[in-house]
Order: C-alpha cells, then sequence, then structure tokens
C-alpha cells in the first residue's frame, strides 16, 4: 500500500484516488498523525500532498523525520516537494509571481517516473498552483524536467528513490498525471497494482465474519447505493444473521419502495423489515415549511422509528452504516474555526450512540465510484448501481412550503416523467443529480377552452463530481419543451414547467 501524508491540499482525495487506479491500495493521514498511520499501514511507499502553507513560514508543517528516515520511495508533490527540499538541505524562496494554471513542462532526461510514458525533448502539459519555488536542489537531486517558470519542475535522487514535482498531477488538467502516479506506484515502490473489487470482496467478507461471530446484525436500507451495497456485501459474509430495516417514510421517488422490497426480499431473499411509515411521517409534518424544521423532525422520526424496530428484531449487537471513505477522513485543520452549517444533513449518524451498538461499516475505505465497482461485482442491477444521490429527507426538500401526501404524490409523477425522459435519452449516466421540485406558487394557464390555476414545476439536473460544486446540466434542443409539455399534459395539478439553470455556489443543489 502506499501512504498519503495530506498537508492540507484540497486534492488531496484525488491522488488517492489516482493510487487506487493503478490497483494499488492507499490511504490518506494528516500530517499530524501521518507517524501512526505509517507503523499501522506498513507501506512501501510515501505520496507527500501539496498544501497552502509555506515551508518558510515557522510553525509550518513538516515531514515527520521517521518518515524520511524510512528508505522507502517517497514522491513530494507541490508543498511536498518543498518541504523534501527544505529538510533534506536545499533552498526553498518566496515565489514572487507564483505559477497557477495550465502549463508545459519539457521532459530534460530520464527518470522512473517517466517509464514507458515521456521522453527527453518532449513537451507535456501539466497543472501548476504554487507560490514558493525550489531554487537550490537538496544534495542528490538532479532536474528531470522544466519550465521557463519551473526550473525543478521534476527531481529525481534515483539512489534513494525520492521524486519530487512542482505540478499537480492528480488534478484531471495534468493529463498524464495517473500514470506517473502510477509509475510512481508500480516501478518505484514495485507494487504489483493488483487491488481489485474482486480482492476486496473477499477480505472484507472475511473480515466481517471474524468480526460479527455468530451475533446478529442490522443494517438500514435506503434504497440508495451504498446501503444496498453494505447489506449485499454483508449478506453474503453472514447470511440471515444479518436484517435489513427499510423505513419508509413516504417521501421516496415513485416505484422504488417497491423495487427494494422486491430486490432484497424477492430477489436475495434478505430478511427486510419494511416499515411503512407514510402517515406518521406524513402527520408530522403537517404545519412545517422550515427547511431545517422538516430536516430535524425527520431525522429524530427516522432514528425514533428504527429503533423501535430494531427493538422489536431484537438480539442484534451489530448495527450496519454505508459509511465511505470521504466521511473518514480527518481533514487538516490549520485554523480549527468553525465553518458554517448551510443544511444540516439528515443520515441515521446519531443512531449507533443512542442504540448502544457496534458498528460494521465494511465501505469504510471506499470512494463512491469504487462502491459502485464492488456493486457491480457483487451483482447488484445497474439501476441501483448507477443511481442518482437522494437525499435523506427525500421529496420534503423538494416540496418548499408545506408538505402534504397530495403534493408528494403530483412531485412523484412529474419527477417519474422526467426521470423517464432523461433515461430514454441516454443522458441519465451524463448526470449528477436530476429532479424536479413543486413550487408552492400558482400560475395561470389555458387547458382546452378552459382557464387553470396550478403549481409551477422546477426541473434540476447538475453535473458535478462530489456534490460540493456543481453545474447546470445543459440538455440538447427540444429536450426540455417535449417534458414539459408531457409533464403539463399528463399530471393534474401542475401547468408551468421552469428550468433552473444555477449553478453552486452560489445556488445549493436542492433548493431547500
Ligand atoms: P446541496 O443541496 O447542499 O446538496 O447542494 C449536496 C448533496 O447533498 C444532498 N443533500 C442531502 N443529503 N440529507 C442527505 O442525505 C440532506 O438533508 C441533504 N440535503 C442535500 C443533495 O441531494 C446533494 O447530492
Amino acid at each position: 500500500s502506499i501512504l498519503i501524508v495530506d498537508f492540507g491540499s484540497q486534492v488531496t482525495q484525488l491522488i488517492a484516488r489516482r493510487v487506487r487506479e493503478a490497483g494499488v491500495y492507499s490511504e490518506i493521514a494528516p500530517f499530524q498523525s501521518a507517524v501512526e498511520a505509517f507503523e499501522r499501514m506498513r507501506p512501501k511507499g510515501i505520496i507527500l500532498s501539496g498544501g497552502p502553507a509555506s515551508v518558510l513560514e515557522a510553525d509550518s508543517p513538516r515531514i515527520p523525520d521517521s518518515i524520511l528516515a524510512s528508505g522507502l520511495p517517497i514522491l513530494g508533490i507541490c508543498y511536498g516537494q518543498q518541504a523534501l527540499m527544505h529538510q533534506l538541505g536545499g533552498t526553498v524562496e518566496l515565489g514572487h509571481s507564483g505559477e497557477f494554471g495550465s502549463a508545459f513542462i519539457e521532459i530534460a532526461d530520464r527518470c522512473a517516473l517517466f517509464d514507458a510514458l515521456w521522453s527527453e525533448g518532449e513537451r507535456h502539459q501539466v497543472w501548476m498552483s504554487h507560490g514558493d519555488r525550489v531554487t537550490r536542489l537538496a544534495p542528490g537531486f538532479r532536474p528531470v524536467a522544466f519550465s521557463p517558470g519551473a526550473p525543478h519542475a521534476v527531481i529525481a535522487d534515483d539512489e534513494r528513490r525520492i521524486y519530487a514535482m512542482q505540478f499537480h498531477p492528480e488534478v484531471v488538467h495534468t493529463p498524464d498525471g495517473g500514470k506517473l502516479i502510477g509509475n510512481f506506484a508500480r516501478h518505484v515502490c514495485g507494487l504489483a497494482g493488483d487491488w481489485t473489487m474482486a480482492e476486496f470482496r473477499a477480505t472484507k467478507i472475511a473480515e466481517i465474519r471474524a468480526q460479527v461471530g455468530t451475533s446478529r446484525v442490522i443494517c438500514g436500507l435506503s434504497g440508495g447505493v451504498d446501503s444496498s451495497v453494505a447489506a449485499l456485501l454483508i449478506h453474503e459474509a453472514i447470511g440471515h444473521q444479518l436484517t435489513c430495516v427499510f423505513v419508509d417514510h413516504g417521501l421516496l421517488r415513485a416505484g422504488e419502495a417497491e423495487q427494494v422490497v422486491s430486490l432484497f426480499r424477492g430477489h436475495y431473499n434478505i430478511p427486510l423489515v419494511h416499515v411503512e411509515a407514510e402517515t406518521l411521517f406524513m402527520n408530522g409534518l403537517a404545519g412545517i415549511t422550515d427547511p431545517e424544521a422538516k430536516r430535524k423532525f425527520i431525522g429524530k422520526t427516522f432514528i425514533d422509528v428504527f429503533e423501535a424496530e430494531a427493538k422489536k428484531i431484537g438480539g442484534a449487537d451489530f448495527l450496519a452504516q454505508g459509511t465511505l471513505y470521504p466521511d473518514v477522513i480527518e481533514s487538516v485543520s490549520f485554523t480549527g474555526g468553525p465553518s458554517v452549517t448551510i443544511k444540516s444533513h439528515h443520515n441515521v449518524g446519531g443512531l449507533p450512540d443512542r442504540m448502544d451498538m457496534k458498528l460494521v461499516e465494511p465501505l469504510r475505505e471506499l470512494f463512491k465510484d469504487e462502491v459502485r465497482d464492488l456493486g457491480r461485482e457483487l451483482g447488484l442491477p445497474d439501476v441501483f448501481v448507477g443511481r442518482h444521490p437522494f437525499p435523506g429527507p427525500g421529496l420534503a426538500i423538494r416540496i418548499p412550503g408545506e408538505v402534504t401526501k397530495g403534493r408528494c404524490d403530483i412531485l412523484r409523477k412529474a419527477d417519474a416523467i422526467y426521470l423517464e425522459e432523461i433515461r430514454a435519452a441516454g443522458l441519465y449516466d451524463a448526470i449528477w443529480q436530476a429532479f424536479a421540485v413543486l413550487l408552492p406558487v400558482r400560475s395561470v394557464g389555458v387547458m382546452g377552452d378552459g382557464r387553470t390555476y396550478d403549481y409551477v414545476l422546477a426541473l434540476r439536473a447538475v453535473t458535478s463530481t462530489d456534490g460540493m460544486t456543481a453545474e447546470a446540466f445543459s440538455f440538447p434542443g427540444d429536450f426540455l419543451p417535449r417534458v414539459a409539455t408531457r409533464i403539463v399534459n399528463e399530471v393534474r395539478g401542475i401547468n408551468r414547467v421552469t428550468y433552473d439553470y444555477t449553478s453552486k455556489p452560489p445556488g445549493t443543489i436542492e433548493w431547500e
């Protein structure tokens, strides 16, 4: 495996992904706890991330001495390069202008990172983002690539197997970056590149069996890909010691509850408790219009219902959760200041404490796309594997104002038409999330010879890689008019359809 020491770059997670894409397992540890992670993992190589600090500041982060002295291969990226030079006897100076954005570097010499990829005299595109720069190399290093602004764009010490670069190989704007990282993992560290989902599946199954023994496990199923994959994997490990609980709050999309029940109970024969709690949720939501109040009510009620079911089932020591790696990675914090809560995301995070259960979290080491790969490996149907993210509070946060069963039913019909057309046009997988929002606004229309006075519907579709930022999706010209016509013709209660072009930021993906 490879350990990635995080110095606080915004894109450290991408390094881990590139290493894993090369078939090598990797984990990220903040520089403050890198030594513990190093001792636990016993990695075969180290990557040092970029970061916002300057090595010229007295209290800036350092590479732990034991890691530097370990004799293992090291790849330093941006701040990682500067820290290496600073600590190994080179000189780093304040950059007066800095370099940000696309740049071309020229290859001056061969080195293991360039194997079967880059040759002398070629020019290649990379992504630079740095202020300070290395002005004198530490003993043992030689420059192997340069640009007018960066004489030490890539440096190498083949003897010690330490390599470093001023640019960011992990971002897509460095087209060959993944291959550079792959060369480091395979050629420099000598790792085989055989980390696959088939192997992960086998290892996890053994781990789950060892952890759970003969105890019983309860898993909350939502119909989303994370909990579905977690449930399937655990079921494969321990069979009927697993019971799934599906709390159906009546705020799901059309046909979704039926799909979950028929797949898990029918197809996989996994014990599944389907709690039909629509009335409870609808009654409680009556009169609530504030988005945060909706989330709080739904979150709390969800936990109450789940807990009551778990008590009825009885005898389970373990709670399974589909926690993913991005939720687990400790982030490097320099300021420690509180960040503003934009939305309090509802999840079942409060459950284990309250229920005094131990956790089984088989997806803790995986990124979302790896969970999808694992789902495919486990034979989960494509409609589940490729499903767009769906918020825990469901349709409640897609109905600004009061949520009623009548409004949910109208929204479900319109949303189903929208998604059906998106799938028929072959656009579903190009979109991160697509959904309809039922506005508490009425407008005047004409249908046949009559006047209508009905709701306005907003359609939203965004592209994104992680939900943190998003762009409105551009549909082909005739798509939206066709969907709008179908919805107004087929869904009673809606007589006008609009499209939301706002990106995030400044908007958010959901309307509440
Ligand atoms: P926003 O609207 O904050 O959404 O741009 C970012 C991503 O998070 C999802 N989302 C939620 N997920 N509970 C969830 O489990 C919530 O309360 C919630 N609110 C937003 C949203 O669908 C998008 O994928």
